[in-house]
């Protein structure tokens, strides 16, 4: 059983795969955490009553029982203002302007399978296993507010989903003043922040250090999950690395601002929490009304890093994703933007469709450029009609010529946006985020439209569909390109002002669910300025994301790594691009470009007709050769094996069929002069397997090395000298018994 209850003791113990979590109900009703670890047998007590001594200067709730004060009691949901002076996961507003929340148990259920937040992404319970969820009712008599958590699990994952419903039971308003998804708090401990930080060209780095005393932060404010930061904390044991330590991680399905929190407690405590950020939030409640939170997902992992993205990955893979393209293969793209930027028209777009075709590509997508009068980023967003002048026969005329080349059409938009310049704003400034008297500040020229407007929403859900069914296109590439500034919408009264940022994602979710949902066969790609909204809300309904707007094969080698510390490679979309590259004035080899693009969801952006022929038979190469590894590599078990930060190398490898077969890849960064001979130790083979190991660098299988053991390659590993910058190098592995069929 995933979820068992012990009725006398009024205990939960939730079993998610092969790791437990464990509360129970204590004197006055108060729900404490005990145990977040590796898995324990559901029998005898687990609790942690030792813990709950007098402490001085800790008020207790209750005058005889010193021991149970707030502020040192374990919790699963802690309110503000009854002396729990750590972060609380949740602070309301009453009617009469008190702040106090005083949660206690009014019961349980267990249900089979996964329900999720109304109008939020959610996790959807995978087929093959036993999926349940304990929700469990607590309530605040006084102001009569209810909260159910909820706590989902599946039998053979080692991760909680949680999440928040608040109901509002009473006759007066309450104002919820934040509203967290979860909370836990952690025993004494040497723990370990981990956490992926960035900015624009530079996402999902991996930062790490010793937590400290005080409230570690990890959030954005920005109206987007942002480049800056990503929704997610883990708390590892010291000296945390890829295999070794235990890992607790929260990462929110949410892509609007949010708070993710590690605050060390008076006793080497610490109290984890993740959610909406409060600062820009606030949610009134009317009698009757409820608000429900985005889902947190929480992995455990004993060891190490390569374990939690393991659990991240299989789950993402088999439960994010709402229509269409859950588990399918991602298609090869060449996208236009550093080939043509704004000069994208029918003629060119053709004649390099035409190129593209012949090398292998399956999606050509037109990017900026195409509506309106879209010659540079100062006009026309909002207009979304293309230009006579450069699409004579619209977007149909050159989708149908594509679709005749054997190709399918993708098309950028950028719908959550207007230019001042556009006929758009001139008919609708109202449909503006503002704050009246004030003037609005642009973001590369644009204003943000307001999607807390049902109105907008229904605008946009309207010529996106007429879009999609007039021109025919098969795929969207779905930008963003600026942050949220004086937010505030005139469709809501100053008391529901507060709640304008969680209404904007609330409307964008409304838009994507109404598009994926219509339009299932039609793959939505995101993008926000590259990789500024990479988050499990947004992969739900575009199942990949342009990782960033740094093409450099080098830059790449951190971002990719970074970022698949929580998702599956093929949701990372990856293209080769032009050298000298468009960002950083590097010169890397095309197989370089290659092979890193190869490692996640392969893609192509730079004028192919300027390129050689022997540059053509080099990319058609790529191409054919990530066709016959395609599956290997986007529903393969990935292992990060040197890391770009420390290595002054990266690699990684994709292990499929039960470990029958392999491919590892690894890029060299700066060369050394007389720089030592390195190894790579692989790692998921099966150790008392023997593996025939092909050099595949060339993107063929050329040269088969030998025949080497699981446990020798996972021993010692493949060896190689670099010697010259940015050099890549590629084997594939696979038993004697192995027959890959289509591979060779
Ligand atoms: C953003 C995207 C790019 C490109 C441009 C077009 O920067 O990240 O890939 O689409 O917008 O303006």
């Amino acid at each position: 059983m995933a979820i068992d209850v012990d009725e006398q003791q009024r205990y939960f113990h939730l079993t998610a795969g092969e790791s437990s979590y464990v509360f129970q109900v204590i004197e006055e009703g108060y729900l404490a955490h005990w145990y977040w670890g590796p898995a324990i047998r559901p029998v005898g007590q687990v609790d942690r009553r030792e813990m709950l001594i007098p402490r001085p200067f800790a008020p207790s709730v209750v005058p005889d029982h010193e021991w149970l004060s707030m502020d040192t009691l374990p919790q699963e949901f802690p309110g503000w203002g009854r002396g729990d002076y750590r972060e609380p996961a949740l602070r309301v507003r009453d009617s009469k302007g008190n702040r106090i929340v005083d949660l206690r148990f009014a019961g349980y259920e267990v249900m089979q399978g996964w329900p999720g937040p109304e109008g939020l992404p959610h996790l959807i319970a995978p087929s093959d296993g036993e999926c349940q969820t304990l929700a469990v009712r607590l309530n605040d008599p006084v102001i009569r507010l209810d909260a159910i958590l909820y706590y989902s699990v599946a039998h053979n994952l080692n991760a909680v989903i949680r999440w928040v419903r608040l109901e509002n039971r009473g006759s007066d308003r309450v104002t919820l003043e934040r509203a967290l998804s979860a909370s836990v708090d952690l025993p004494y401990g040497a723990w370990q922040f981990v956490q992926l930080t960035g900015h624009w060209g530079r996402e999902r780095h991996v930062e790490s250090g010793l937590l400290r005393g005080g409230v570690h932060r990890v959030e954005s404010v920005r109206g987007t999950s942002s480049h800056q930061a990503q929704p997610f904390l883990a708390i590892a044991e010291e000296g945390v690395s890829e295999t070794f330590g235990a890992v607790r991680a929260m990462n929110l399905v949410y892509s609007g601002n949010f708070l993710a929190i590690a605050q060390g407690d008076s006793y080497g405590g610490v109290r984890l929490g993740i959610g909406i950020h409060d600062d820009t939030f606030e949610w009134v409640l009317e009698p009757g009304e409820f608000f429900e939170t985005p889902q947190a997902v929480l992995v455990y992992a004993d060891h190490g890093l390569q374990q939690m993205s393991h659990v991240f990955h299989e789950l993402y893979r088999k439960s994010l994703g709402s229509h269409g393209w859950r588990g399918r293969n991602r298609p090869i793209v060449l996208n236009s933007w550093e080939a043509m930027y704004f000069r994208v028209n029918h003629q060119d777009v053709v004649q390099l469709a035409k190129v593209a075709a012949d090398v292998g590509i399956e999606v050509v997508v037109i990017d900026d450029g195409w509506f309106g009068d879209r010659r540079d980023d100062r006009r026309s967003l909002g207009d979304w009609v293309s230009n006579p002048e450069k699409f004579p026969r619209g977007i149909k005329g050159v989708a149908d010529d594509l679709h005749a080349l054997g190709l399918k059409c993708g098309l950028w938009v950028e719908p959550e946006m207007v230019s001042r310049e556009s006929r758009l704003y001139q008919e609708h400034p109202e449909w503006c985020l503002g704050i009246p008297d004030r003037s609005l500040s642009e973001g590369r020229h644009q204003l943000v439209l307001d999607l807390s407007n049902p109105q907008v929403v229904d605008w946009m859900v309207e010529w996106l569909g007429r879009l999609i069914e007039e021109t025919g296109i098969d795929y969207v590439k779905w930008d963003m390109n600026r942050h949220l500034s004086e937010v505030g919408s005139p469709v809501w009264p100053p008391s529901r002002q507060g709640e304008v940022y969680h209404r904007y994602v609330l409307g964008l979710y409304r838009v994507l669910e109404a598009l994926t949902g219509r339009y299932p066969e039609v793959l939505f790609e995101g993008c926000s300025g590259g990789g500024g909204r990479f988050d499990p809300g947004m992969l739900y309904y575009t199942p990949q994301i342009w990782t960033s707007d740094n093409s450099d094969a080098i830059d790449r080698l951190a971002i990719q790594y970074g970022t698949s510390l929580l998702y599956p490679v093929e949701t990372m979309t990856a293209h080769v691009s032009a050298v000298p590259n468009h960002q950083v004035g590097r010169v890397t080899p095309l197989s370089t470009r290659g092979w890193v693009a190869f490692s996640a969801n392969l893609g192509y952006e730079l004028d192919l007709r300027k390129l050689s022929r022997q540059e053509l038979d080099e990319i058609r190469q790529q191409i054919r050769f990530y066709r016959q590894m395609r599956d290997l590599v986007q529903h393969g078990t990935f292992y990060r094996l040197a890391s770009p930060w420390r290595d002054n190398s990266a690699g990684w490898m994709f292990v499929a069929s039960g470990a029958q077969e392999a491919l590892v890849i690894w890029i060299n960064q700066w060369a050394e002069v007389s720089g030592p001979i390195r190894w790579l130790r692989l790692r998921g083979l099966d150790p008392t397997q023997d593996y025939r190991v092909v050099d595949v660098t060339q993107f063929d299988f050329g040269r088969e090395l030998g025949i080497w053991g699981g446990d020798r390659l996972m021993g010692q590993g493949l060896a190689w000298r670099f010697d010259r910058d940015f050099q890549a190098k590629a084997w594939y592995l696979r038993t004697r018994e192995f027959h890959e069929g289509e591979r060779q």
